[in-house]
């Protein structure tokens, strides 16, 4: 079995019982809760702010991974790190001064992000790599959990993973999107990081034999 980190997305949970939801996590076994923020802005959907995240705080001990999906992040990262995120991730798309902004959330003694779409090339994010801790690999177009997989986007996770060798950097690198048993074992060959997965965590009866599987377990 792998030693991957497996990160539950409490999109597909749900909403009316978020603390539970991440207090189950913490029973699963995996490592992560992975919190999707929408601003309706840069994708269509909306979820929660930081009060939110505030509130779930003290219903899991899970490494808490913000994946802000909003247009100008560099006005949230101070709320969520008050909330008691992690890891804060910015999309490279939303945001010009990157290096800035993932300084600032190390300033706030936070583990910066940055992720990008399927459509935006891996070159962009080169200047920035050595000044984040992940590297999360949107595998679907962000704002709905529940979708396909987009095989083509597995490609960058390698490239990243060589990149990281031959640059000989130190970021976590995520999958993030239609994460299932099958897709999963294609991110691990890929030397992926850190698993996130919505639908197949919430979805499945047994979350712990969820969580196993992921990590290609049987
Ligand atoms: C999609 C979100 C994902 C989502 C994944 O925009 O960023 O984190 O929850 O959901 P699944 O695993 O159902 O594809
Ligand atoms: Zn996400």
């Amino acid at each position: 079995m792998s030693n991957c980190i497996i990160a539950p997305s409490v999109l597909a949970a749900d909403f009316s019982n978020l603390g539970r939801a991440v207090a189950e996590v913490d029973e699963s076994g995996a490592e992560w809760v992975h919190l999707d923020v929408m601003d309706g802005s840069f994708v269509p959907g909306i979820t929660f702010g930081a009060k939110a995240v505030a509130d779930l705080r003290s219903h899991s001990r899970a490494v808490f991974d913000v994946h802000l999906m909003t247009d100008n992040p560099e006005n949230l990262v101070a709320a969520f790190a008050e909330a008691g995120a992690d890891y804060i991730t910015f999309h490279i798309e939303a945001c010009v001064h990157a290096n800035r902004l993932a300084q600032s959330i190390r300033a706030l003694g936070k583990k910066p992000g940055v992720s990008l779409v399927p459509s935006t090339p891996l070159s962009a994010l080169e200047e920035i790599l050595p000044f984040v801790d992940l590297v999360l690999v949107m595998t679907v177009n962000p704002g709905f959990g529940g979708q396909s997989m987009i095989p083509a986007c597995l490609d960058k996770i390698r490239r990243l993973a060589a990149a990281r060798k031959e640059r000989g950097l130190d970021f976590l690198i995520a999958a993030d999107g239609g994460i299932n048993e099958a897709t999963a074992q294609v991110a691990r060959d890929a030397s992926v990081d850190v698993l996130i997965a919505g639908s197949a965590f919430f979805g499945a009866a047994d979350r712990k034999a969820a969580v196993r599987r992921l990590r290609g377990g049987a």
